[in-house]
């Protein structure tokens, strides 16, 4: 029993830093109607911002007609492919993030849309 109460104090502690509960992606559906005045994540066409077709799992930067912000391109190597992690950390304060002015000044702020989000982005990628 204790050792069950342990381990449970260890997740709460450990997994809000990791970032990676999961989300609901059908409440991520919605939260993405915020992202959309800039993104579709359907179609492989830029608006505002890049599409994210693919996004989990792709290359920082990598949308080849689209005209990314200078500290986009600088921090892209660093950042490799975008992981679920890492897009939370990015859409918390891109500005944070990439250590210099991105292009998308959105910011969202509610760790859960967050979680949710990344869920409904990783459901369209099966
Ligand atoms: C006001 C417009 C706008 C909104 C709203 C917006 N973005 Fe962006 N987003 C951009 C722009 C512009 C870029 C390119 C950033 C740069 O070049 O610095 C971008 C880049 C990204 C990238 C990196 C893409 C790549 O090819 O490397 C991700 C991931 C992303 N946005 C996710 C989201 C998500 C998820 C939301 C909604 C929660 C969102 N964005 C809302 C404009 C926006």
């Amino acid at each position: 029993m204790k050792m069950k109460l342990a381990i449970a104090a260890l997740l709460v502690a450990v997994v809000p830093t990791m970032a990676y509960a999961d989300g609901d992606a059908v409440k991520g559906k919605k939260v993405f109607k915020k992202c959309k005045a800039c993104h579709t994540a359907t179609k492989e066409k830029n608006k505002v911002g890049p599409h994210l077709v693919g996004i989990i799992g792709r290359a920082a930067g990598s949308v080849e007609k689209f005209k990314y912000s200078k500290a986009m391109k600088a921090k892209a190597g660093e950042i490799g492919n975008w992981d679920e992690a890492k897009i939370k950390e990015y859409i918390t304060n891109p500005k944070k993030f990439l250590g210099g002015k991105s292009k998308m000044t959105f910011k969202l702020k509610k760790e859960g849309q967050r979680d949710d989000v990344v869920a409904y982005l990783k459901s369209l990628a099966k």
